[in-house]
C-alpha cells in the first residue's frame, strides 16, 4: 500500500498565520501537524508516501525533505491550484498506479492512530474503499455520511445545509484504483472544486464497495484557529512528559510538563500538560496547562495559559493573563511603560486582538 498526504490549499480560516506559513506546519504540541501524519501513516507500515503541495510546496519541501528523517520516502506531487480533494487524487494517479493507497488530509489530527484501520482495509481485498466517520457538532461543516438501519452507507453529500446525519468524513480515506475511475468522472462542485466526496458517491452508485468505519476517539480537522487549540490540548494530553532543559530551584513544574532541550525555566510556574521548546527561555511567569510554547522563545514577567507560542517571539511584562491565543514567529508582545500611554500595534492582516 502507498500514502497520499494532501498538503496543498490556501488555509485562508488560519489568516494570518497561514499569510506567511503552511497551516499543514504549524505545530500542536511542538510538532508540525503534517510529521505527525507523516509518522502515523509510517507506523502503520507504509513507507512510499506522495505528497500533494500548492502554493506553499517549497517550504513543506524544505521542512519534509526526502523522508528520510522519518524513515519514508517522499513524492511531491505539486497541484497547481487548490481545485478540490477529488482533483488532488486525479493528479496522484500517476504515482499511485494500481497499488491499494491511504488518502490522510495534511491538517488532520487523530487519535490512536491508523494501524487499525490499515490492517482492516488489508485484511479485505473485496473492499473498494474504506471511509471513516464520526459524531460532530456542526455537521454542515463537513462531507456527511447517511447510514441505514445495517451501518451500511446510503449516502454521501458535502458541506449539506441540512445535514441527513450527523456523521462526518474524516479526512482519512482508503481506495483501490476504482477510485481513478470516479474522479475522471467529477464536475467541479457548487464551492467550484472537484469533491472526493462526489467521488465515493460515484463509487456507491456503481455498486463497488464502500465501507464505514465509525471512530470512536477524538479527530480534529485544525483547520480553524480554535480546533488548532483544541488539537493543541488533547495531543498535549497524551504526551509522555521528559524535562530535557534547565529547571531553577525556585521554580515549580508539574509531572505533566515537557522541556526540550537547552530550554531554560527560571523562577516560574508551569503547570501541565504543557510543553516549552529548544532553547526557549521562561523568566519569571507562568504557564499554564494546554499551553505549547516553541522554540527559540522568551517569556518574561507574563502568564499564558492554553495557548500556542510560535518560534523567535518574545513575550515580555503583560499585565493580564494570555489565553486562548495563538501567536505567530517573531511576534513581540510587551509594554514599553512611556507616555502618552497608549497602545501600539503592527497587525498583520486578519489579526484578531481582544483587550480588557
Ligand atoms: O477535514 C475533513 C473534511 O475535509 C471532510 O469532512 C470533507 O468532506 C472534505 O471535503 C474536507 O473538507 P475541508 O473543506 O475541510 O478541506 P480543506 O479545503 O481544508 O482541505 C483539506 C486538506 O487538503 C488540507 O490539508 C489542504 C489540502 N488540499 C485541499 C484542496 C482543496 C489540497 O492539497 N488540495 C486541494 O485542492
Amino acid at each position: 500500500m502507498k500514502g497520499l498526504i494532501l498538503s496543498g490549499g490556501k488555509g485562508t480560516r488560519l489568516y494570518p498565520l497561514t499569510y506567511t506559513r503552511a497551516k499543514q506546519l504549524i505545530p500542536v504540541a511542538n510538532k508540525p501537524v503534517l510529521f505527525r501524519v507523516i509518522e502515523a501513516i509510517r507506523d502503520a507500515g507504509i513507507t512510499e508516501i506522495g505528497v500533494v503541495i500548492g502554493d506553499t510546496g517549497p517550504e513543506i519541501k524544505e521542512a519534509v525533505g526526502d523522508g528520510s528523517q522519518f524513515g519514508v520516502e517522499i513524492t511531491y506531487i505539486p497541484q497547481d491550484a487548490p481545485r478540490g480533494l477529488g482533483h488532488a487524487v486525479k493528479i496522484a494517479q500517476d504515482y499511485i498506479g494500481a497499488e491499494r493507497f491511504v488518502m490522510f488530509l495534511g491538517d488532520n489530527v487523530i487519535q490512536g492512530g491508523i494501524s487499525a484501520l490499515i490492517r482492516d482495509f488489508a485484511d479485505h481485498a473485496d473492499w473498494n474503499s474504506q471511509i471513516v466517520l464520526t459524531a460532530v457538532d456542526q455537521p454542515e461543516q463537513y462531507g456527511v455520511a447517511k447510514l441505514d438501519d445495517e451501518g451500511r452507507i446510503v449516502r454521501l453529500v458535502e458541506k449539506p445545509k441540512n445535514p441527513p446525519s450527523n456523521l462526518a468524513l474524516v479526512g482519512i480515506y482508503m481506495f483501490d484504483h476504482h477510485i481513478f475511475d470516479a474522479t475522471a468522472q467529477l464536475k467541479p462542485s457548487f464551492r467550484g472544486e472537484l469533491e472526493i466526496t462526489d467521488a465515493i458517491q460515484w463509487l456507491i452508485e456503481n455498486g463497488y464497495n464502500v465501507y464505514p468505519h465509525v471512530h470512536q476517539g477524538w479527530w480534529i480537522d485544525t483547520g480553524a484557529h480554535a480546533a488548532m487549540l483544541d488539537a493543541n490540548s488533547l495531543v498535549l494530553e497524551e504526551l509522555t512528559p521528559e524535562i530535557a532543559g534547565q529547571v531553577d530551584d525556585t521554580s515549580e513544574v508539574d509531572f505533566r510538563v515537557t522541556v526540550e532541550a537547552g530550554a531554560e525555566v527560571i523562577n516560574s510556574v508551569i503547570r501541565g500538560p504543557a510543553i516549552i521548546g529548544r532553547n526557549t527561555r521562561i523568566v519569571n511567569s507562568y504557564i499554564g496547562p494546554f499551553t505549547s510554547i516553541y522554540h527559540n522563545v522568551e517569556v518574561e514577567n507574563s502568564e499564558i495559559e492554553r495557548s500556542i507560542v510560535l518560534e523567535h517571539s518574545t513575550i515580555r511584562d503583560i499585565p493580564a493573563r494570555i489565553q486562548d491565543s495563538l501567536i505567530g514567529r517573531h511576534a513581540s508582545v510587551g509594554i514599553n511603560g512611556l507616555r502618552p500611554k497608549a497602545i501600539k500595534m503592527h497587525l498583520g492582516d486578519h489579526s484578531h486582538l481582544e483587550l480588557l
